[in-house]
């Protein structure tokens, strides 16, 4: 089968596309054939290798395994003696989050990790990102922030891939949403029904006197320090991109204040715990008003330009790379 290697740790050019062995299914396995899978922010910090600790799970020198990409959504075509939740056949989509693999025309995962059929209605290309923006936003709403009915929530960076989930799980948990973005995406941001929306080149959310109970920074442009003045009482300031000012505000927090800031790897949550988050998003993924947004498709040879584009840092939702 064609899958796209990493041997080292570095920018896009390190992507090289090879014929590799098709893997077989263990007992406990299914054999997915990939239609889709995406190239997320974390996929191409899997890539550098950066931050360095995350070495520690991935490789030290270079990576451990070689086929990156984690999301998948594709048909089962084989399936290992063990297996009783799937047959050949079922549409499929999920994450594989410990060996990765993704970037390839097929993938070996086991049936009890995250993977569940394809909702009625979704396609492959919509399936495949679920399990980046959505499952993170989904853990950072409701286990991190624990929003409430009622409360207002700022959502900075509600264009990208966790934002424009984020903009519709908050909405659909009873919260009262704005959105933070540029003047090119204000539009797409309130179509997904946002109650206010920000241009951030315009207005510092900060500096408007605004109070919200949750301020989610999904793209880590701002610290809890700057973005303190605008949190109420009680207020949290959550974020999925952990750096040492973060790292020192989730520490000074817990110890004292009634403001706090908190942060989460949602890929390093216990599987028990993600397949919990996952079922309770697919009861909202479900829901007919649900958009999946889709940026850009590139095929599995360009992925090494697809790298490129989400390097840029201006994706909006996600990228996808269409596979078979
Ligand atoms: N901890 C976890 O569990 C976890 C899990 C998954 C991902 N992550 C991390 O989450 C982060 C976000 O990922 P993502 O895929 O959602 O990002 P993304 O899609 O690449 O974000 C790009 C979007 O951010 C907007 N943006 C850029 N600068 C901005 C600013 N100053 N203010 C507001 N919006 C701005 C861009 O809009 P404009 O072009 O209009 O500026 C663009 O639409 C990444 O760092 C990723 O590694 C963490």
């Amino acid at each position: 089968m064609k899958a796209m290697i990493s041997t080292s740790y570095g920018g896009p050019e390190i992507l090289d596309l090879q014929e590799v062995a098709t893997p077989l299914p263990q007992p406990n396995e299914i054999r997915v054939k990939i239609h889709a899978t995406t190239v997320s922010r974390a996929n191409t910090m899997m890539r550098t290798g950066k931050p360095y600790i995350g070495r520690l799970f991935m490789g030290l020198k270079k990576p451990k395994h070689p086929i990156s990409g984690t999301n998948f959504a594709g048909i089962v075509e084989a399936i290992g003696t063990n297996v009783s939740k799937f047959k050949i056949g079922d549409k499929v989509f999920g994450e594989n989050i410990e060996t990765f693999g993704a970037y390839a025309e097929y993938l070996c995962v086991d049936e009890k990790g995250i993977v569940a059929l394809i909702p009625d209605g979704v396609d492959y290309k919509e399936a495949a990102g679920v399990c980046d923006g959505a499952l993170t936003s989904m853990n950072f709403l409701r286990n991190v922030g624990q929003l409430k009915k009622g409360q207002r929530i700022l959502i900075n960076g509600a264009s990208g891939s966790l934002g424009t989930a984020a903009v519709q799980l908050a909405k659909k948990m009873g919260g009262v949403v704005t959105g933070v973005c540029s003047a090119k995406n204000i539009e797409l941001v309130k179509s997904l029904g946002a109650d206010n929306v920000v241009d951030y080149n315009e207005i510092d959310f900060a500096k408007t006197g605004l109070k919200f109970d949750i301020i989610y920074d999904t793209v880590g442009t701002r610290t809890f320090a700057d973005s303190k003045a605008a949190l109420a009482k009680n207020g949290t300031f959550i974020s999925p991109v952990l750096g040492f000012p973060l790292l020192m505000d989730v520490v000074k927090t817990s110890i004292g204040g009634n403001k706090k800031a908190k942060f989460s790897a949602t890929g390093m949550l216990p599987l028990e715990e993600q397949k919990e988050l996952f079922s309770e998003l697919m009861t909202y993924i479900n829901q007919d008003d649900y958009h999946f947004i889709i940026d850009r498709i590139y095929s599995l040879e360009q992925i090494p330009q697809a790298h490129w584009y989400v390097d840029t840092g201006r994706k909006r939702g996600d990228v996808v790379i269409s596979v078979n």
